[in-house]
This record gives C-alpha cells, structure tokens and sequence, in this order.
C-alpha cells in the first residue's frame, strides 16, 4: 500500500525525534520506545464566506482543509519544554514556570500563549519535548497560527490527559492570541482547525458559537486558495481600527432604531440598514452596510449549499469580494486583480479575497478539469503584472485537529 503524506511526515518526525531530542538519552529512548509519540495532525481553514463578521457576532460558513501541521512529541519528565521546528529549522526551549513573551522567536509565543491559558484555568501540565512540521504555509492566510495554537494545545491534552471540552479548547486558543500574541482575532480561526470535518463545511454564528454541519461535496470541483505573497503589513492596525469602526458605530447606532436593542451590528438587519443612511458617517455606513449584507450573504450561501447550487454560491463570493473592496475597504490591487481576472475565466464559480485583507489570499470554487488552465493563465498575468508568481493551493475538506495513532 502506497504511504499516505501524514504517515511520511509523522515517520520522518519520529526519526527526527530520535536525533534530536532522544540519541543519547538512554533512559529516555527506552520510555520513548515503549510509550511511543504522541502525534497530532492539525488543519488549516478556509472561509467561504462571512468575513469580518466574527468580531461582529455575525455568521460565516467555514471549515478545516486538508493542509497540515505535524506535532509528534512525548512527556520529558522535566520542568521544560523543548521544540524544534522542522519547518523552520529552528528550535526553543523555555521553563514551564517561566512563560513570557519572546521578542526574538516569534512563533514560539503560540505555542507559550496556549500553555499559559491552559496553566491559568488550572490545568496541570508537565515538561515535554516536540518536534513541528508543515505542509501548511505560512502568512498565507490558511491560518497556520490558529493550525499551531489548537494543535499544541490538544496535544497536550492528549499528554496529560485533560478533560477539555472542545469550545474550551478554541477559547483557550483565541485568548492565547488575543492576549500573548497581541493578535486580536475573533473566533473563527481555531473554532474551524478544530471543528472541521471531511466533506462539511461549518455553518457559524458567532453570538453564541452554535453551529451546524453543511454537506458540500465539491465533486469535479476545488477550492483553490491563491496565495498573492503581498505581506499583510497593515494586517494588525487596519484590523484593530475595523474593530474600532464597528464599536464606534454600535455605540451611535444604539438608541436610533426604534423598539431595537442593538448590541452589535449583527443585530440589525437588511431593513433597518438604510434607515441609517444619513444617521452616521458613510465611513462607518460603509462599514455597517458590510457587515449587515455579509451576514445576508452567508444566509444565502447557506441556502445555497443545501440546493447544491455552485453557480450561485461562486456569484455570491465575488458581491463579497466587492463589499469587501468599497465598503469595509480591506482589499489591495493584487487581490483586486486576482479577483477580477478569476472572474473572466470559464470554470471558475466565485472567489473573494480570504481572511483579514490588506495582502495574503484569494478563495475560489473551481472546476477540477480547469485547475491547470487557470494557474496557467492567472500565474503568468500575475507575474507579469507584479513580478510575482503567486502560490496555488489546492484545497479539500478536512477534519479538525486531531491525534493520530499507527
Ligand atoms: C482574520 C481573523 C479572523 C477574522 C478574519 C476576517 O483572519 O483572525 O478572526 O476576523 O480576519 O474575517
């Protein structure tokens, strides 16, 4: 039987393992042999559709894609953690009782962060060593950080065995980014690397983080994620100001809509929307009017998915593309450019720029038997335009983050 990629990637760990952290270690290398690793395998996600919508309790329908990273480690009876990143080449050690915010080693913080919230909420964890890897890019917009977050953190609920219910566990993991990492995320992330589920998309609100899975066999089609490598610079400061805009406007909304409590623009519904035309700037407008047609698009796209109707679905990806490019203003040149020359090409449904904006990815729905086609067209008009060969990512729908054994 031909060898599955996960297996390769967890058997040259292993292997890693016993180079890195165990040759040596006699006593160590009996312990390891005879318990074995602790292997995770955690996703990264795509959105369909609701974007900026988390932080605004709205709705959005995501879910886990079959892109990876790779945890394999095991209890070093130590007060330490160890971890090398095969990915990165590059590897950490730091005290248990020591957790502070590295300046130097970024990536490292994910990891500490998600230790932390689980030590605060009383969880007993010990020392242990792992190694990490990818096949999950990063700064792609497929969410590696929230990918690396929920995979530490159900590994080592694995390890120590901890009772966690799993919307603890995306909690614990959205708080490690909001308040280690500094990185203020709403949900949607970790809830889709850890809820995912093969052939499913997650349909999401997030007032309550209720959910319900929708059936979305893609067939003769893909989700191709391009990824246009324009750094996300302004990621983190436009990011946080949306947030501001949109509190802002809360706080003027509320009170001006007659026998409505508004306590976040998910309240208010396509109705009510120009009643406010003239009530607040047409920045903030701009803003609600996103939110408010975004949630709408998501309820469309839900109705949608269930008819199995792509056609329609690729053409509300791409209103959404637009409400994302004029109203809430968090497109670039290059997504602009990705978005409309998708648009032109036979075998493509829809595609919208993915995630926060200001750089990173595209997601599309495209017809399989025209992948090569369109990667042809789009990869040589990008690069001529830019001088930049954007990356393609084939995606399907995966599981959550989960432990695998052999
Ligand atoms: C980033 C954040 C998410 C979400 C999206 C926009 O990816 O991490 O929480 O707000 O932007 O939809």
């Amino acid at each position: 039987m031909e060898k599955s990629e996960t297996n390769i990637f967890f058997e040259n760990l292993q292997d890693l393992f016993c180079g890195k952290f165990i040759r040596g270690y006699k006593e160590r290398e009996n312990a390891f042999k005879k318990k074995g690793l602790v292997n995770i395998l955690s996703p990264g996600r795509v959105n369909i559709i609701g974007e900026h919508t988390d932080y605004n309790l709205g709705l959005s329908i995501n879910t886990a894609i079959n892109k990876y990273i790779f945890i394999a480690g095991y209890e070093n009876k130590t007060d330490y953690v160890e971890v090398f990143s095969r990915y990165l080449n590059d590897s950490n050690k730091f005290l248990l009782d020591d957790i502070t915010f590295d300046k130097t080693t970024h990536w490292i913080n994910y990891i500490k962060g998600v230790l932390k919230e689980y030590i605060q909420h009383g969880h007993k964890i010990g020392g242990f060593s792992i190694v990490v890897d990818s096949n999950l890019p990063i700064g792609a917009g497929i969410s590696s950080s929230a990918s690396l977050e929920v995979g530490v953190a159900k590994f080592i609920e694995e390890l120590f065995n901890l009772k966690v219910d799993k919307k603890e566990t995306v909690k614990y993991c959205n708080s490690a980014e909001n308040n280690f990492v500094g990185v203020n995320c709403g949900f949607m992330d970790q809830f889709s690397v850890a809820y995912g589920k093969k052939n499913h998309v997650i349909y999401l609100n997030f007032k309550d983080l209720s959910y319900e899975y929708i059936p979305f066999d893609l067939k003769e089609n893909f989700i191709l994620v391009i990824n246009s490598k324009e750094e996300r610079n302004l990621a983190n400061t436009e990011y946080n100001k949306r947030r501001q805009e949109c509190n802002e406007a809360v706080r003027l909304i509320s009170g001006k809509i007659k026998g409505k409590n508004i306590t976040s623009l998910s309240d208010i519904s396509l109705g009510m929307l120009y009643e406010l035309k003239n009530k607040i700037s047409e920045e903030l407008f701009k803003r609600v009017k996103h939110v408010v047609t975004e949630n709408n698009r998501v309820l469309l796209s839900k109705e949608y998915l269930f008819k199995g109707d792509i056609e329609k679905l690729g053409q509300v990806l791409f209103e959404s593309h637009n409400s994302l490019r004029y109203d809430y203003e968090v497109s670039t040149e290059k997504l602009d450019y990705l978005v409309d020359e998708m648009s032109k090409i036979k075998g493509v449904y829809g595609g919208r720029l993915m995630g926060a904006g200001f750089g990173g990815s595209v997601i599309s729905i495209v017809k399989k038997s025209k992948i090569d086609s369109i990667t042809d067209i789009i990869g040589g008009k990008f690069l001529k335009k830019f001088n930049v060969s954007p990356d393609f990512i084939e995606c399907l729908f995966s599981d959550g983050t989960r432990r695998v054994k052999f």
